[in-house]
């Protein structure tokens, strides 16, 4: 999710690696995972609803996301470990010392300004919530780290790196982007649902009950829901950087001269919500995405730091994980409406993006 190319990269490719299909088949490994972690989320769920009437999507979603890629990543689940269910919590109190300087508690603004924007927070506050992570990332992830030490880093400097891409990067990405696309998705509608389960169902029928990366992509609707999710409202909206060369920055109707050096900013709803490229840029419009047409859209898709049509490389600066992202929000989805045929929610705000409350969930009837 933030920039710290250059040291993870190594580590998180050769994790992407063994996380993502091969040229000839399906390792089906998130596949395989993630049902059973997204089985409790909406075990969860489910029980809260009929004990409460309601229930917030926050925590289990916390909890699913980090027990899923703890499974997935080194094959531990957390809750039999030292950790516990503490993960999440921990991760939240982390991150925030990382991101307090741009982050917004809701208070007034001096008092923000004051308390969290102009002096780094003192690290002796976290360290101890560090090192529990650390050393659950120590023993969990050895096979990552042999690997990480055969590439000449040590163990210790890849478990700090490990650490921060699957906390910072991947959890980061997950609690905020997952609550988001649910409120797209939830907001459009039952027919929207309907369609989505029909597509998703009919599709994992006729792959013989069995949900494979190959039969996702046969879903050309539940692949368009998640970019759109994604154009409508990126996950890391705003971008910070220096020109490093004197360049010309061209829009539709203008040339924009920098100079080395200068600071630059860039907000990625401007492009992604453009009206000149995407016709009701602001509407969630669920098949945008769909067909020849719909599929030379995804160029202007930019949550990733770069054209959704583009790959990650070591110089290009574009996240490092974007396969991945894509992958598991799309199981997200699916996982989704495999077992509902529709749900209602209620749509708050928090720190991090959209707060979502569960109002009801219909069980697939078909
Ligand atoms: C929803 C989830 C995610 C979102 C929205 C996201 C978004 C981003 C964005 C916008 C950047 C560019 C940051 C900048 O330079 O300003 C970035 C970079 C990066 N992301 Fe992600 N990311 C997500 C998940 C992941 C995952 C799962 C991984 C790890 C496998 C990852 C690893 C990285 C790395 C290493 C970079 C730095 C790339 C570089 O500077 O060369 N991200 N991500």
């Amino acid at each position: 999710m933030a920039s710290r190319g250059a040291i993870v990269e190594p580590i998180t490719s050769s994790i992407s690696d063994t996380m993502l299909p091969s040229e000839t088949g399906e390792t089906k490994l998130p596949v395989k995972k993630i049902p059973a972690c997204y089985t409790e989320l909406f075990k969860t769920i489910e029980n809260e609803l009929y004990e409460k009437g309601q229930s917030s999507f926050e925590k289990p979603n916390e909890l699913a996301a980090f027990n899923f890629l703890c499974r997935a990543y080194f094959g531990s689940n957390p809750v039999d470990t030292k950790l516990g269910t503490d993960g999440p919590s921990l991760i939240a109190k982390w991150v925030l010392f990382q991101l307090a300087p741009v982050l917004s508690l809701g208070l007034p603004k001096y008092i923000e300004d004051l308390l969290i924007h102009t002096f780094p927070l003192p690290s002796f506050l976290v360290k101890k919530d560090y090192k529990r992570l650390y050393d659950f990332f120590y023993e969990s992830a050895s096979s990552v780290l042999d690997e990480a030490e055969k590439m000449g880093i040590s163990r210790e400097e890849a478990c700090h790196n490990l650490l921060f891409a699957m906390c910072f990067n991947t959890f980061g990405g997950m609690k905020i982007f997952f609550p988001n696309m649910l409120k797209w998705i939830g907001n459009a509608g039952p027919d929207l649902h309907r369609s989505l389960a029909k597509e998703i169902r009919s599709v994992i029928k006729s792959n013989g009950g069995e949900l494979s990366l190959g039969a996702m992509e046969k879903m050309p609707l539940m692949k368009s829901v998640v970019y759109e999710a994604f154009r409508i409202e990126p996950t890391v909206p705003m971008q910070y950087a220096k020109a490093k060369v004197d360049l010309l920055i061209e829009s539709h109707d203008a040339v924009f001269e920098v100079k080395k050096g200068e600071m630059l900013f860039g907000y990625q709803p401007f492009a992604t919500k453009d009206p000149i490229i995407f016709e009701r840029a602001e509407e969630f419009v669920p098949e945008r995405f769909i067909g020849v047409e719909g599929e030379k859209l995804l160029k202007h898709v930019f949550w990733s730091n770069g054209p959704e049509t583009e790959h990650p490389t070591v110089e290009n600066k574009q996240c490092a994980g974007k396969e991945f992202v894509v992958l598991i929000s799309r199981l997200f989805v699916v996982e989704l409406f495999r077992r509902y045929d529709t749900f209602e929610i209620e749509v708050g705000t928090s720190t991090s993006g959209a707060a979502i409350t569960i109002k009801s969930l219909n069980k697939a009837s078909f």
